[in-house]
């Protein structure tokens, strides 16, 4: 595929250093990247983004709630009806509806005047909204409720300040209440409330289960208001009745699976001014804590300072990017920085309010999950803010201190479900290699992945992995395992060896730094388990019709037998109705198909690929996958295989694939996202495809795409280099998407892929794009690194199919 002549030509050439192609475009200019940022994307259609005010990685997330099917993020932009304005949320679950605690609702007045004229149970009062009065902007939210009221709402850290804005006029007696509730109405016993007769403060708790995960969590409120014309009267109520004599409530679950309806209301005077702010300060330690909070935070209501500060420090985290717009239709730039914005809602810096263990480290919540995040949430973080990622690693490392392993989830100060394997090894490995920090505890960072590979926990379905038994004797995770020494769901059997096999080799990658050469080597070997499971002569039929590729994954027992699964079972195209998640009798797959599995070696593409039948049939394999819809773009196993081409010398292949998923299946609608947000994964993965460089994570490896735009500053935050792609002959119109030569600090630079020191050394990337695919990047020695040949991909060690 490759000429050495034409390569040994130009590096023969004396180069003159930062020399640059003269056609090559500017660095962007600066600009207000905030305009492009619309948090309403991926709020409805199932993307489950969390569309209300944040700041980054902020606790206090204040948004409408709806009653949507669909309404995991709190506010669906689907129709469906407002039922409160509540404080704590996760953005792009998957789960049930997470968090939602503590609406707000806000009546004009009530029937008669009378507080028992107003409605306090959410099934019943929930009420539309003026279509076109939503306002969604990086740390505000607003819209007009049916009955007139506008509402909007910005937030500090942990405290939300909601503004209602009654209409004017003597009807206007107004009254809020405060329900005890969720999204989900975990609502468990003893939840608790008192409301102050003079000032009209709210305080109180209440016990919740995780959306996703084990045992329960309690958060605790504390809620002030403050009105022109001052409170008129108070109380609580229970289920439909109100009361203005009775000023705390305890009240327990009820019955019916539905928690009993339950909290606080205030009136106020009829409002010289019409409006009333009500400030929700918020804690996971005690309802004084969350007085506190709100206190220090917010001391004078002050709704425009506090947002202009949400909207400083959003500035602040999206400075370390800049893209040039020329020649770019904008809702391509809204795509991109909306995705960047995402990376950032979550995980949530819970630091100081973490009620389960006595630490100084910091402590991150809502990493939901894992398994999502890993692939290119966690890496895109890496570059772009080194410091909270830090931070999230440090928190990761102390919550296996304290609580005896990593999560694969964690949500709402719980453990949350293990999907497949130990996916924090990789994240740790990713930050490691890519030398982050020196705050990090690293020994003990490597103690707590080397546990995940060594010992088996009681309950893996919350964390670790199962089977270790197994994996030692046998070297793969049998179908139908005998596993007495710990307790999960016996499933996936194919999903969690290939993942296990590559946190093995994540968990080598950080011993060979640490200078632990033997526990390197032991983890090498393991992490080539995955071929234990590859069956040579599997076929795959689909609908009758031979795809003509022999060799697949499949399950086998403990006795070494094989079992059987269709390979495009729990595929895209599957319509045998398989059950493919956490169920008892759900698939050897998780969340997808063998197809979409086969390609999950991402530290051994090289072995992979020569299993598959050499390059060019693992292109066919490939192009299949995509071509017939066996995957979905929608779902994160996916993402890398887009990508993939790189390993088998194709490398515009992948450019071109970015394009056939970006912008068809990523657009700026509310319902522009293909599938769950994942606390930010889907927006990691617009990101780093539209500008060039994507991960493969666990590894020190970024593969080089055309850019979806002219030219791409990335500042490093931990350097303050700039590092700058630039695009030769960039087309708007992307039919000129191919990487016809490159070079890399003003060197012609062939390989197709660049180390992490592109960004902390600031280096410049220029790509000369033309029409047609090139020899650009193609050959052995300009592709990405694979365990097996101890470098690059050796495409004559295997055959060509
Ligand atoms: C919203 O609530 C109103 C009553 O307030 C009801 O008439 C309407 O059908 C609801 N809409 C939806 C989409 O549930
Ligand atoms: C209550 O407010 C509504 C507007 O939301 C108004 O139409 C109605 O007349 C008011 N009722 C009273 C008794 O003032
Ligand atoms: C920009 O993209 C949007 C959405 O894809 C499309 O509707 C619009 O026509 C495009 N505008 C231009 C000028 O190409
Ligand atoms: C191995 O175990 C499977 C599942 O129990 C069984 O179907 C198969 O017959 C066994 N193979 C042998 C060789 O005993
Ligand atoms: C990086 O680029 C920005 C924007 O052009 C510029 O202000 C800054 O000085 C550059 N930093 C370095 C170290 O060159
Ligand atoms: C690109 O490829 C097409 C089809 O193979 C060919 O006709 C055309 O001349 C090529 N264009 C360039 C610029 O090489
Ligand atoms: C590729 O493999 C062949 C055959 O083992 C070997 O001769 C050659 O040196 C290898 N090349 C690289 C770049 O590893």
């Amino acid at each position: 595929m490759a000429s050495s002549v034409f390569w040994s030509f130009c590096t023969a050439i004396p180069l003159v250093l930062g020399y640059t192609d003269p056609r090559a475009p500017l660095i962007p200019e600066d600009y207000d990247v905030l305009q492009y940022v619309d948090p309403l994307i991926g709020s409805a259609n199932g993307g489950n983004v969390f569309a209300g005010a944040s700041l980054p990685y902020g606790m206090a997330k204040a948004v409408a709630d709806t009653d949507s099917v669909n309404n995991q993020g709190g506010f669906a932009y689907d129709g469906s009806n407002i039922t409160g304005f509540s404080s704590l949320h996760d953005s792009g679950t998957g789960g049930q509806p997470s968090l939602g605690n503590f609406p707000l609702f806000p009546y004009v007045n009530c029937t008669n005047d009378d507080v028992n004229g107003c409605v306090y149970p959410k099934i019943q009062r929930q009420t539309s909204y003026n279509s076109g009065s939503v306002i969604a902007k990086p740390g505000y939210f607003a819209l007009t409720m049916a009955s007139g009221i506008r509402v909007d709402m910005t937030v500090s850290h942990h405290t939300s300040l909601f503004r209602f804005r009654f209409p004017a006029g003597p009807e206007s007696k107004p009254l809020l209440l405060l329900d005890l509730s969720d999204l989900s109405d975990t609502r468990q016993d003893n939840a608790a409330i008192s409301v102050d007769a003079d000032t009209g403060q709210m305080a109180g708790h209440a016990r919740f289960l995780p959306s996703f995960g084990s045992g329960s969590y309690t958060p605790y409120f504390c809620v002030d208001f403050r009105s022109a014309s001052g409170v008129r009267d108070n109380g609580i109520f229970v289920n439909s009745r109100a009361s203005t004599d009775v000023k705390q409530l305890m009240i327990s679950r009820g019955i019916n699976g539905y928690p009993l309806p339950g909290g606080a209301f205030i009136r106020f005077n009829s409002p010289t001014d019409n409006t009333v702010l009500a400030r929700v300060g918020l804690s996971f330690i005690s309802s004084e804590r969350a007085c506190s909070n709100a206190e220090s935070e917010i001391p004078n209501f002050d709704f425009d300072m506090t947002h202009s500060a949400a909207v400083d420090s959003w500035k602040k985290k999206l400075a370390p990017i800049r893209v040039s717009r020329s020649g770019v239709n904008s809702s391509f730039l809204s795509a991109f920085y909306s995705g960047i914005y995402r990376t950032m809602i979550n995980p949530q810096d819970y630091t100081g309010e973490n009620p389960l263990w006595e630490s100084t480290e910091p402590y991150f919540d809502s990493f939901y999950c894992l398994w999502d995040s890993f692939r290119s949430q966690l890496p895109f973080l890496t570059i772009f803010d080194p410091a909270s990622l830090t931070r999230m690693i440090r928190s990761l490392i102390d919550t296996q201190r304290h609580s005896g392993w990593l999560p694969d989830c964690r949500m709402s100060l719980c453990k949350g479900y293990t999907q497949g394997g130990s996916n924090a090894d990789v994240v740790l490995a990713d930050a490691y290699l890519k030398g982050i920090s020196d705050e990090i505890d690293w020994q003990a960072g490597y103690s707590a992945v080397q546990k995940d590979a060594e010992v088996e926990p009681h309950d893996w379905s919350n964390e670790g992995r199962g089977g270790l038994e197994s994996w030692k004797s046998l070297n793969y995770i049998p179908v139908e395992d005998f596993d007495y020494k710990g307790f999960g769901t016996m499933t996936r059997s194919i999903s969690r060896t290939l993942e296990y096999s590559y946190n093995d080799f994540t968990i080598a990658q950080m011993a060979r730094g640490l200078g632990k050469n033997s526990d390197a080597e032991k983890y090498e070997a393991t992490s080539g388990y995955w071929k234990n499971l590859f069956r040579d002569d599997q076929t795959s039929f689909i609908d009758g019709t031979d795809t003509g590729f022999k060799g697949f994954f499949q399950p086998k027992y403990l006795n070494g037998t094989w079992g059987y699964q269709d390979p495009i079972t729990c595929s895209n195209i599957d319509t045998s109705g398989s059950v493919c998640s956490l169920q008892n009798n759900a698939a050897e797959t998780f969340e997808d198909s063998i197809w979409e599995y086969q390609f999950f070696v991402p530290h051994d593409m090289a072995s992979l690929i020569a299993r598959l039948g050499g390059p060019s049939q693992f292109i066919r394999r490939l192009d299949y996958l995509h071509d017939t819809g066996i995957t979905y773009i929608g779902n994160e196993p996916a993402f890398l295989t887009v990508f993939q081409y790189h390993y088998a010398g194709r490398p515009g292949k992948s450019t071109s694939r970015a394009h056939f998923y970006i912008p068809k299946y990523f657009n700026v609608d509310p319902a522009g996202l293909p599938g769950n947000d994942d606390s930010g994964a889907m927006g990691s993965f617009i990101a780093m495809t539209m500008m060039g460089l994507f991960p493969n994570p666990g590894q020190n490896v970024y593969l080089i795409l055309a850019p979806f735009f002219e030219s791409i500053r990335i500042t490093s935050p931990l350097t303050g280099r700039n590092a700058t792609i630039r695009a030769v002959n960039f087309d708007p119109a992307y039919n000129d998407i191919y990487i016809q030569s490159a070079t890399l600090d003003g060197k012609p630079y062939t390989k197709n892929w660049v180390g992490h020191d592109f960004f902390t050394e600031g280096r410049e990337l220029v790509l000369v794009l033309g029409k047609n695919e090139s020899r650009w990047g193609t050959r052995q020695e300009d592709l990405p690194p694979s365990l097996s040949t101890r470098g690059t991909t050796n495409i004559s060690l295997v055959s060509s199919g």
